[in-house]
């Protein structure tokens, strides 16, 4: 049987420049003949792209525990119709944010705690095994630098409901992303996010090499 494939979350603060990297991951894997499923949360399929406009639509209001138990909900089914399948056939999946941004915003920005992570432990359960990321690439960036980027006119990216709370629920959730690399020391990997986008890149093409376990002129040897 094929060994399961590596799960990649990309996790930072808004604006750390997640997406963005992951642009540059996709290119160097397609590059190195690298077979991988990439995508997104709160989305990824229909139902949670659904649930993911529910969650950001500026006009909607909702309690922090609502927000939370949406997250899960999108995630959950996220992971059955889309990243069991591939990890189970071996793929690396490579997610634009998973659980550690649900214990950063809601368990630490919404001072929601330990239910939240009661509610993902549920959420992440398939068959009696719980689907974690086997490693958090997490970009750090402070909340003031990714909020001004993503302020910023040249950014494309639209405002959303999480964008415009206080500057203290993004201090907490950064805190929060803090403390959650250490108590997850073994499943974090920290990429300092205030450099060019280039040598962003450049800290993260090398931990992939590592965790790819492959010279970058081998990589194709993968496939
Ligand atoms: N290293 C960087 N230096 C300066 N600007 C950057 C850097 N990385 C990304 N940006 C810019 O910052 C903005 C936000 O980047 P990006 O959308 O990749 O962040 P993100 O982490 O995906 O944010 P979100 O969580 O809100 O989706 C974009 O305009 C992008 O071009
Ligand atoms: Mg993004």
């Amino acid at each position: 049987m094929k060994q399961n494939g590596l799960f990649i979350a990309i996790e930072g603060m808004d604006g750390s420049g997640k997406t963005s990297q992951l642009e540059r991951i996709k290119q160097y894997l397609t590059e190195k003949k690298v077979s991988f499923l990439s995508t997104r949360e709160p989305g990824g399929i229909p139902v949670s792209e659904q649930i993911r406009n529910v969650i950001l639509n500026v006009d909607n209001h909702m309690s922090g525990l609502t927000e939370c138990l949406l997250y899960a909900s999108a995630r959950r089914e996220h992971l059955i119709q889309k990243v069991i399948p591939a990890v189970q056939s071996g793929q690396l999946v490579i997610c634009d944010r998973y659980v550690m941004s649900s214990l950063a915003y809601q368990g630490y920005g919404r001072e929601l705690g330990q239910a939240v992570l009661d509610i993902n432990r549920l959420a992440i359960q398939v068959d009696q095994r719980e689907y974690w990321a086997d490693v958090n690439i997490y970009i750090n960036v402070r909340p003031e630098v990714g909020l001004e980027r993503i302020m910023a006119k040249t950014s494309d990216r639209e405002i959303n409901r999480l964008d415009l709370e206080a500057i203290d629920f993004h201090h907490r959730v950064y805190e929060g992303y803090t403390k959650l690399s250490t108590q997850y020391a073994e499943q974090f990997i920290i990429i300092n996010g205030e450099q060019s986008e280039e040598e962003v890149f450049e800290e993260i093409r090398h931990v992939l090499e590592k965790l790819l376990a492959v010279q970058p002129e081998q990589a194709s040897e993968l496939e």
